[in-house]
């Protein structure tokens, strides 16, 4: 598995393992996110990886640094929607621009590269693109209410966009992760169960975008425990969760 990949979100993170391991393994990498500096200290430790800046919630500048990717490392092979952005909000004191915010970025982000991937990949009848979710978009979560929502509308919309992405040859898959040390979570005030590094997390990923799966999804017990509860009727994981969390 090799070619041109392009990975938003890759100045931190898990989209910066994910840069670092991919270029490794010969993948041409074009590396989206807004700090250039960071990006620079990534292309430091592989020299062919393409830095290119670009806030992915705005149309024209994701629009310009694809075309700029294409321009320098030929057809986009693989794409790893990966940029987010994620602050706990307690809806006591609700302010509904941090609800749209994390909406344009997580969820509306991934939908602008998608306006200049998928005519793309359609056209060629191949392509392989992962979105990544996350386990807080199975079900409601305390101090959620904000970012949990851009991650279960990203599975409904893998999950609806297969149907017709599936029998065109393109290669769709969603990503959900359980809690991976990085600077988003680090302003969880809260022990955060099976925490795993950055670069854990990116070896469960390229793990998972070789397999014939949909869903890629790790550390596999957290994994199944929340599938389980997801299983639950809505006022017993409600009472059960509050009783986990702390939250009376
Ligand atoms: N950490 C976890 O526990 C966890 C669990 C499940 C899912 N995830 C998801 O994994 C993804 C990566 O998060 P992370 O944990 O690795 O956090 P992170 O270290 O904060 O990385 C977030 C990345 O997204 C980029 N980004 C944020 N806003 C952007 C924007 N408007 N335009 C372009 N790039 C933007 C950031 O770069 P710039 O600031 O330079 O733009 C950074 O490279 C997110 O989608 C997150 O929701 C994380």
């Amino acid at each position: 598995m090799s070619g041109h990949v392009v990975i938003t979100g890759a100045s931190s993170g898990i989209g910066y393992s994910l840069a670092r391991r991919l270029a490794k393994r010969g993948w041409r990498v074009s590396a989206i996110a807004r700090r250039y500096e960071k990006l620079t200290e990534l292309q430091q430790h592989e020299g062919s990886i393409v830095p290119l800046t670009a806030d992915v919630s705005v149309p024209k500048q994701i629009k310009s640094a694809l075309l700029k990717a294409e321009n320098a490392s030929g057809c986009i092979d693989m794409a790893i929607l990966n940029a987010g952005i994620y602050t706990p909000v307690d809806v006591k004191r609700f302010s509904g621009k941090t609800f749209v915010k994390q909406m344009q970025v997580n969820y509306f982000g991934i939908i602008h590269c998608l306006d200049h991937l998928l005519p793309a990949m359609l056209a060629r009848g191949s392509g392989h693109l992962a979105l990544m979710g996350s386990v807080a978009g199975y079900r409601g979560l305390p101090k959620s209410a904000a970012y949990g929502p851009t991650k279960a509308a990203i599975q409904n919309l893998a999950e609806s966009m297969y149907f017709d992405l599936n029998p065109k040859g393109i290669k769709l898959q969603v990503i959900n992760p359980g809690f991976v040390e990085t600077e988003a979570t680090s302003v969880n005030d809260f022990v955060m169960p099976d925490l795993i590094s950055s670069d854990v997390a990116a070896d469960h990923v390229i793990q998972g975008l070789q397999e014939d799966i949909f869903e890629i999804s790790f550390p596999k017990s957290f994994v199944r425990k929340l599938k389980f509860m997801r299983l639950l009727p809505s006022h017993v994981y409600l009472s059960l969760t509050a009783k986990l969390t702390g939250y009376k």
